[in-house]
């Protein structure tokens, strides 16, 4: 099998008296499309967190490319290809939304540059939105423009957190072409309640519940599996 390029193992966050995150530990292999579903306080958010370095665990290691980087500050796994997106909005609102994506292309290490920005813009389906304010972008449209912002850091592993939260249908329904745009290109970590994007766009589907991973396994596998139908998708997704 193919060694993984992000890896965690025994991962754990406390927070005082909660287990957030309660020994997790898996692998994304290179170009796959990882995703972490489970119920409302699971660990997915705190989850992601330990691997962007936003957090320290309490326990565990992650490891990068084999390499261990439990310790290293954010802006360094930035520069070593991880990038995340944000579950809460984080744009400068009063710049625009093709300053804003220069912005990450030189925050990742890469020069203040224009040309990249304008290609993410293409890439991100907000070509005509370049000059406008971000702060005066639709939701739907800001959500597109942070997965591009992660995007512009030329990373290699993109971290996002539901990507399509809060959005109408049709809003959803493009965030999830360009993920799959981006398919097998970039290793991606999914966290989405969205059921029926994730199990249209996973490879490996992981399923937390109270911080513990009760399975792991293809959208099929996972679909079928008992605790997972019984902890979180219910009636949710026909077997
Ligand atoms: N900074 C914090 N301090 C204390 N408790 C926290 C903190 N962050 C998260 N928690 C708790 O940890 C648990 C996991 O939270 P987390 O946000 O990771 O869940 P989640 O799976 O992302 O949930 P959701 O699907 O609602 O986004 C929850 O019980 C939450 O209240
Ligand atoms: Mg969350």
């Amino acid at each position: 099998m193919t060694a993984p390029v992000l890896s965690v193992a025994g991962l754990q966050k406390r927070f005082g008296g909660l287990l957030a995150v309660d020994g997790v530990s898996l692998g994304l292999v290179p170009g796959e499309l990882h995703a972490v579903i489970g119920p409302n306080g699971a660990g997915k958010t705190t989850l992601i967190h330990l691997l962007s370095g936003a957090l320290a665990p309490s326990a565990g290691t992650v490891l990068l490319d084999g390499r261990d980087i439990t310790r290293l500050a954010m802006n360094r796994r930035v520069r070593l290809g991880l990038a995340r997106s944000y579950q809460i909005t984080s744009l400068f609102p009063n710049f625009t939304v093709l300053e804003n994506l220069a912005l990450a292309v030189q925050g990742a290490g890469g020069r203040h540059d224009a040309v990249r920005a304008r290609a993410e813009l293409e890439t991100i389906g907000l070509a005509s939105r370049g000059d406008q304010r971000a702060g005066a972008l639709a939701h739907g449209e800001r959500r597109q423009l942070e997965l591009g912002l992660a995007l512009a850091t030329g990373a290699r592993i993109l971290l996002l957190d539901e990507p399509m939260a809060g959005m109408a249908a049709e809003e959803a329904a493009r965030i999830v072409g360009l993920i799959e745009a981006l398919k097998g290109r970039r290793t991606i970590l999914l966290v989405e309640h969205d059921m029926d994007a994730v199990f249209r766009l996973a490879d490996r589907i992981t399923t937390l519940v109270y911080g513990r991973v009760i399975a792991s396994g293809t959208p099929d596998e996972i679909r079928r599996h008992p605790e997972v139908r019984r902890a979180y998708l219910g009636e949710e997704v026909a077997a």
